[in-house]
């Protein structure tokens, strides 16, 4: 699943870290999490419809990125597990809204039909209307042995993300741009940044915060967190031209098809290209303070330029 390409030179200095070992051994633990925190129960078909879509796989990207950030500030995997795995819950629902016919109409996701192809559309809204309460049941619920005050701090992070000033907004700003002709880079980059960079940015610090850190690692791992955000759609509109459907997992191609405005329309494939290696650079330069301890997300931030999919 996880392809990491062409090593850069930094990632081979960290001669101990390996980072496809360590996605995987993450992932496992994420996939084991989720599977146990969303038990059948009654009315079985709503349960099954979440269920199908919080399993299919995908590259747990954000509940990966919590955990890290958790290691970095000194915090253990336990604390920020029920958070890690709510931010796939959100993450989940929004792309089974995303893919319904009235917002992008897609038949593909993670390489399954997507939701409202096996449940249909009414199942498929409220298996996203019950994986976002969920999650923030789930937060509060699960979270053990962390000050009330930092629990709270996440639950309102996540409220504000995944609200009309962050993803909600952004997806309105989107559907918007559909067709549209003028759109600037400006005006993309206020898109990405609250519908992709909203929820990357909130991965990273709950970890950060229930682990106690202070508000200059806030600060620097805000600024990490918004340039591999932003990085990272970057290089989601390139593979939506350059991917396969196999690769992707999803339909190929569908922003042309839409008029989306995209980085690539805009800038080109190559600048684009360049400008998430600038954003990777500079999300990287936050981290020499924390020297080896940043491995991860240090490693992470190449990946996620390096990506197949
Ligand atoms: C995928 O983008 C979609 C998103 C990143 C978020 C969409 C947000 C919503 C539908 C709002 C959801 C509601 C709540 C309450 C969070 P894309 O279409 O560019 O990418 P794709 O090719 O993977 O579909
Ligand atoms: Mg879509």
């Amino acid at each position: 699943m996880f392809t990491t390409g062409e090593k850069p030179a930094e990632q081979i200095a960290n001669k101990d870290f390996d980072l496809a070992v360590y996605l995987k051994e993450k992932q496992q633990i994420v996939e084991d999490a989720l599977e146990k925190s969303l038990p059948i129960a009654e009315p079985q078909k709503i349960f099954h419809a979440m269920r199908y879509s919080l399993l299919a796989g995908g590259k747990r990207l954000r509940p990966i990125l919590c955990l890290a950030s958790c290691e970095l500030i000194g915090g253990n995997l336990e604390i920020a597990l029920p958070t890690a795995c709510a931010l796939e819950m959100i993450h989940t629902m929004s792309l089974i809204h995303d893919d319904l016919p009235a917002m992008d109409n897609d038949d593909y996701r993670r390489g399954k039909l997507t939701n409202h192809k096996v449940y249909g559309e009414n199942i498929a809204i409220l298996a996203g209307d019950g994986l976002l309460s969920f999650a923030f049941e789930h937060v509060g619920v699960e979270t053990k042995n962390v000050p009330a005050q930092r629990v709270l701090e996440v639950i309102t992070r996540l409220g504000r993300t995944v609200g009309a000033t962050g993803l909600v907004g952004g997806q309105v700003l989107d559907l918007e741009s559909e067709g549209e002709s003028d759109i600037t880079v400006e005006s993309l980059t206020a898109i990405h940044t609250r519908k992709t960079g909203a929820l990357l940015e909130t991965s990273v610090l709950s970890g950060a915060i229930l682990a106690g850190a202070s508000s200059e690692d806030i600060n620097r791992l805000s600024v990490y967190s918004q340039n591999i955000g932003l990085a990272f759609q970057i290089v989601d509109d390139i593979l939506d031209i350059t991917a396969t459907k196999e690769e992707l997992g999803k339909t190929a191609g569908k922003d042309l098809q839409a008029e989306k405005a995209t980085y690539p329309k805009l800038l080109g494939i190559e600048a684009s290209k360049q400008q998430a290696q600038q954003m990777i650079d500079k999300a990287i330069d936050q981290l020499s303070v924390y020297g080896q301890k940043a491995q991860a997300l240090r490693a992470i931030a190449y990946y996620v330029v390096d990506r197949k999919n």
